[in-house]
């Protein structure tokens, strides 16, 4: 018994407060093998790049909770714009009803996104808002009669969430249950003549059965924070035209910034037919996600016809906290410079990471936007290295064979030397 997580402690449980130890014993953690995982930390505030446990220590945030928190945590613009939202309309259903800061929002994103992407559905989640694009792609086909196009084309490495057919599409994560869900084709990126060939080879073959192909544009994040250069999404974009099939880029992780565009897509000059975003829309304050179509997506729906109406319309769409707080984040990429942030930030990341290169089980090191990854033969004892991390003051989660920094763009230069410094001292002092 001592051994589950709700049994153990982060540190001395006199310490703990009283709600972690009443509450723990009834929460499952994501991501974890209940019996064995590390107990979390118990946190009482968050400031900038800073979380503060209960007892007194303060890490340093390098991962931006799960790559949200892109202006830092507790921004006051973003406050500020949820303090006045609750006092007025915190939430108000979206059927038949509409507000200001979801129209506002639709508009503004439908202004910021590349090309013609401009109809924006909301939802809560990334994972929603992925099982919305597939919805979609699925339902476009249906309406203009072709019956055919069932199935998605997406890649090895990749990870879209973790809903049922988010998973479907997914290869990072699942495990077995890739196995019981519906029948996608999942082929390696088309980065080499082979890879290329391979793909090419499945649109020639099954394109006319294929209704989307679905990508993380630039990183897989979830899948190994892999990077794939611009020129591989415009190879899938325009074997997608050739093959008259829709295309779907994730921009759950990569968009907002992250990559040193606010989307990723505009470094390879392309325009998904449909785009999926979450994580820092919000900065990481609320949960929500929108799945973003193009006209001619739009198209297929519009219809004096009630079956080629879209039946999804998740209960907390639209969020009107959670819209408020994405307009404040707007107009913080729009008054702060983030872009010039991510840039400092990447080139720091490029200096400080890069001895680590020489560390004997280091095989690479990578840096993309604010993404800074140190990929290693292998981790035997994650848990070790996480609770080794927190020790030296940093807030840093590894995971596969990964040491990853994605902090927020605001992050001050001492605290991304003080994370930087932590992984490669840490990663020289054995082999994890
Ligand atoms: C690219 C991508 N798509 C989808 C998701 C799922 O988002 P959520 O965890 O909000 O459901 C994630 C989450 O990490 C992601 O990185």
């Amino acid at each position: 018994m001592s051994s589950r997580a709700s049994d153990r402690r982060p540190g001395d449980p006199a310490r703990n407060p009283d709600w972690y130890e009443r509450g723990l014993a009834h929460v499952w953690l994501p991501y974890a093998q209940m019996k064995t995982a590390a107990p979390p930390l118990p946190v009482v505030a968050t400031e900038g790049s800073r979380i503060v446990l209960a007892d007194g220590r303060v890490l340093i945030d390098g991962i931006a909770s799960w790559w949200t928190a892109c202006h830092g945590y507790n921004h006051p613009h973003i406050r500020a714009a949820v303090e006045r939202q609750l006092a007025t309309l915190p939430h108000v259903m979206f059927g038949g009803l509409a507000h200001e800061p979801a129209l506002n929002l639709a508009s503004r994103l439908a202004g910021l996104l590349p090309g013609d992407l401009d109809r924006v559905f909301f939802s809560e989640s990334g994972s929603v808002a992925v099982e919305v694009a597939l919805k979609m792609a699925l339902q476009y086909w249906i309406n203009r009669g072709i019956r055919t196009r069932r199935r998605f084309v997406a890649f090895t490495g990749g990870y879209h969430g973790d809903t049922a057919g988010a998973m479907a599409v997914s290869h990072a994560m699942h495990g077995e249950l890739r196995a019981v869900l519906p029948g996608n084709d999942r082929v390696a990126l088309p980065q080499d003549e082979a890879s290329r060939a391979a793909f090419d080879r499945l649109l020639t073959q099954r394109g006319d059965e294929i209704a989307a192909i679905v990508v993380e544009p630039l990183v897989q994040g979830a899948g190994g924070m892999r990077f794939h250069p611009p020129d591989v999404l415009r190879h899938i974009r325009a074997a997608a035209d050739r093959h008259g099939i829709l295309l779907i880029c994730d921009e759950i992780f990569t968009g907002f910034g992250r990559t040193g565009t606010l989307f990723a897509c505009e470094q390879a000059g392309v325009v998904p037919d449909i785009m999926t975003l979450s994580k820092a829309l919000t900065g990481g304050t609320l949960p929500l996600a929108a799945t973003v179509a193009r006209p001619n997506v739009f198209a297929a729906f519009w219809s004096d016809d009630p079956a080629h109406a879209l039946m999804h319309g998740p209960t907390y769409m639209a969020n009107a906290l959670g819209c408020a707080a994405a307009n404040a984040s707007l107009d913080l990429f729009a008054q702060e410079p983030r872009l010039a942030q991510v840039r400092a930030i990447s080139a720091a990341l490029a200096r400080g990471l890069a001895e680590c290169r020489d560390l004997p089980s280091v095989t690479d090191v990578r840096v993309k936007g604010a993404i800074g990854a140190v990929e290693l033969e292998r981790i035997a004892d994650l848990d070790a290295l996480r609770r080794r991390f927190i020790a030296a003051g940093v807030f840093i989660r590894p995971f596969g064979s990964v040491v990853y920094l994605t902090p927020a763009f605001t992050i001050r230069d001492e605290e991304l030397s003080c994370l930087m410094r932590a992984v490669c001292e840490v990663l020289s002092e054995r082999a994890w």
